[in-house]
């Protein structure tokens, strides 16, 4: 996807913003800046739901999205009519390990959530422990309301959010817990949490707490990806980039994804976005010298053997049958 010059100006406005955000901190930033607003243009649901629905494989995750959000509508109509709502809460759990899908699916649903006029903005501002705790007595209460402060009619993504819970003595984990429940109550209306990180950690994360537990009863299982869905992913990557990878580099693609070890530490999606971007640069080795000679086919495609130099760059063990010279 090309980008326009309009993007770039606005991206590098928005570098900008956060390097004055860095260096005077929130608090002014708040003051002086507009109001940020959400991604423009809005999107309508059923645009959201396509985009959903093109996601490579994430079956269950959107069987259960669909039913939040038929949840959700007569909620929001509920609401309209002036009925009471229901005291179960819209806060969620991501279950999953890194590269499973969870960002993006979080950032669709914010989105989704103003479309239906549930949030006003929609963005969704994506913190970890460090964005939530200090470093001394006093500290994390403040850090932790600036955090919320930026995601107000938005949605908190807390990623690995089991991070919190450590619990040693001097931890300000549970400190920052507590202001988030709270919170989460006086702004009953204008914040959706997330709580994202790996299955068995998230659980034993919410059990600590009867108040998270309560608050965060909807849970989304984001499954590790199959192998064939982490090629696909792979051509998106490339198609997205106006890439290709060859017959031989998807063979070779496939067979470093089969004999990949899988577990918690395996990144999914995202080691095929590094492996992708590896073969980038192996690419423009290949090419080296000769750059100037070659068309657009060949300046778009992946081969076998970058795929290969990508893998051995990572790291990754080459697989027995190899399909590729040396
Ligand atoms: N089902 C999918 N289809 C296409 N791209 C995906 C899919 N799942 C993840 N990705 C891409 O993989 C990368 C990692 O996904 P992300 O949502 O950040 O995972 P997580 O938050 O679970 O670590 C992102 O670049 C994302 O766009
Ligand atoms: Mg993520």
């Amino acid at each position: 996807m090309g980008r326009n010059p309009l993007e770039d100006a606005a991206e590098r406005l928005r570098a900008l913003g956060e390097r004055v955000r860095q260096t005077v901190g929130d608090d002014l930033v708040d003051q002086i800046a507009p109001r940020r607003t959400p991604p423009e243009p809005a999107r309508s649901l059923d645009e959201l739901k396509a985009e959903l629905e093109s996601l490579t494989g994430l079956e269950t995750v959107k069987e259960q999205v669909r039913a939040l959000l038929a949840f959700l509508q007569v909620q929001a109509r509920r609401q309209e009519l002036g009925l009471a709502e229901v005291a179960t809460s819209q806060h969620l759990v991501f279950l999953g390990n890194p590269g499973t899908g969870k960002t993006t699916v979080a950032r669709l649903l914010a989105e989704m959530y103003r479309a239906m006029g549930l949030l006003k903005r929609g963005h969704l501002v994506e913190v970890d422990r460090a964005g939530l705790v200090g470093e001394y007595v006093g500290t994390t209460a403040v850090k932790t309301d600036r955090a919320i402060r930026r995601a107000l009619d938005g949605v908190l993504f807390i990623d690995e959010a089991y991070a919190l819970a450590r619990g040693e003595s001097r931890d300000f984990g549970p400190e920052a817990v507590e202001t988030l429940l709270k919170r989460m109550e006086d702004h009953r209306h204008r914040l959706v949490v997330i709580v994202a990180g790996y299955p068995a950690l998230m659980r034993r994360f919410l059990e600590s707490n009867p108040g998270l537990q309560s608050r965060f009863s909807r849970e989304i299982v984001f499954p590790d990806y199959t192998t064939e869905e982490l090629v696909s992913i792979g051509g998106h990557f490339a198609g997205d980039a106006e890439y290709r990878f060859d017959e031989g580099a998807l063979i070779g693609l496939r067979s470093i994804l089969e004999h990949a070890k899988r577990g918690e530490r395996f990144g999914n999606a995202r080691f095929v976005r590094t492996l992708f971007e590896q073969a980038l640069n192996a690419q423009a080795l290949r090419l080296e010298g000769r750059v100037g000679e070659v068309g657009a086919d060949e300046l778009s495609t992946l081969t076998a053997e970058d795929v290969a130099a990508a893998a051995r760059m990572l790291g990754e063990e080459q697989p027995r049958r190899t399909f590729w010279r040396r």
